[in-house]
């Protein structure tokens, strides 16, 4: 098991503890404002034209998740034209929950799965949400009403043991990790055999004139859109359409899952492929 700790690099304000595959996670007073990272720009032409190829590509999200949270979920609701919720919800179907099952949700971000998974029938009996997001994750915990634990963590290196959940879900984190692979490794490796991650991640629709209306939605209109409404400097609306473009296939990210030792994977398209939901078994 490996802990977070005490680990200087996640700065003093929150401080995820974890026992015996219990996390805690302490937060520290301060305000969200306080912590903002003034919207610097993070990503340029240059980043932009490889933006999963960047040695810093794990700072570089986290700095830009900092600075975008206060508006982080207003933007995904007005941008999606409110469909973000049916699709985490969806994906709570495929994922099937129950009293006995123990969840852990990687880049929980403001805790919007955690909660679709809350709100299920039958919600999960013990639920914990992990982020590397100090700004992310102190929303989710002043928003949860309900008992959740927030960890702050990197989704590379999980501070859970081996086999300790029954569900790991991931809402629209892969893209953003410093490798795909790894994370994936490490969602299988704490996962008990039997259990199952649901993945939910932009795509690219097939058919090539949906796929145009699409790329000129996202690059045009929500580009410069959710731009403004978040007054965002750090170029976070304008990676996120360039990193969905140049982001592995549905079809590759189920060989992707496949490889790092989940034994059954399959993908369900939503919303005309613009998104896709992963489920897999391991
Ligand atoms: C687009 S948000 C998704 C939030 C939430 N899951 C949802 O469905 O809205 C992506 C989240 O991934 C987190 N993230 C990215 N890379 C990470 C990493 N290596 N470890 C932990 N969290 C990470 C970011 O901080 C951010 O909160």
């Amino acid at each position: 098991m490996r802990s977070a700790a005490g680990d200087a690099r996640w700065g003093s304000g929150v401080a995820a503890r974890v026992l015996d595959g219990r996390c805690v996670l302490k937060v520290a007073d301060g305000s969200i404002a306080s912590k903002r990272h003034g919207g610097a720009r993070i990503w340029d032409a240059d980043s932009l034209s490889e933006p999963h190829g960047q040695a810093d590509k794990s700072g570089r999200v986290r700095r830009m998740f900092d600075a975008i949270a206060p508006t982080y979920e207003l933007v995904n609701s007005v941008f999606s034209l409110w469909r973000d919720r049916y699709w985490r919800r969806r994906c709570v179907e495929l994922a099937g929950p129950g009293s006995g099952d123990v969840l852990l949700d990687v880049a929980c971000g403001t805790g919007d799965f955690c909660r679709a998974f809350l709100e299920a029938p039958r919600p999960p009996g013990r639920v914990i949400g992990c982020d590397f997001s100090e700004n992310m994750l102190r929303l989710a915990a002043d928003r949860s009403r309900r008992r959740v634990r927030w960890v702050r963590a990197d989704a590379m290196r999980l501070p859970v043991a081996d086999e300790c959940a029954t569900i790991v879900s991931c809402g629209f984190g892969l893209r953003n990790f410093q490798s795909a692979d790894v994370a994936l490794a490490e969602m299988c490796r704490v996962l008990k055999p039997g259990g199952r991650a649901i993945i939910l991640e932009f795509s690219r629709p097939d058919h090539k004139i949906i796929r145009g209306l699409y790329e000129f939605y996202c690059f045009r209109v929500m580009a410069v859109g959710a731009t403004m409404i978040s007054r965002d400097r750090t170029g976070a609306y304008r990676y996120l359409p360039h990193s969905v473009a140049s982001f592995p296939s549905p079809r590759e990210i189920v060989g992707a899952l496949k490889r790092a030792g989940f034994s059954t994977a399959v993908v369900r398209p939503m919303t005309f492929g613009a998104v896709s939901a992963y489920l897999a078994t391991r």
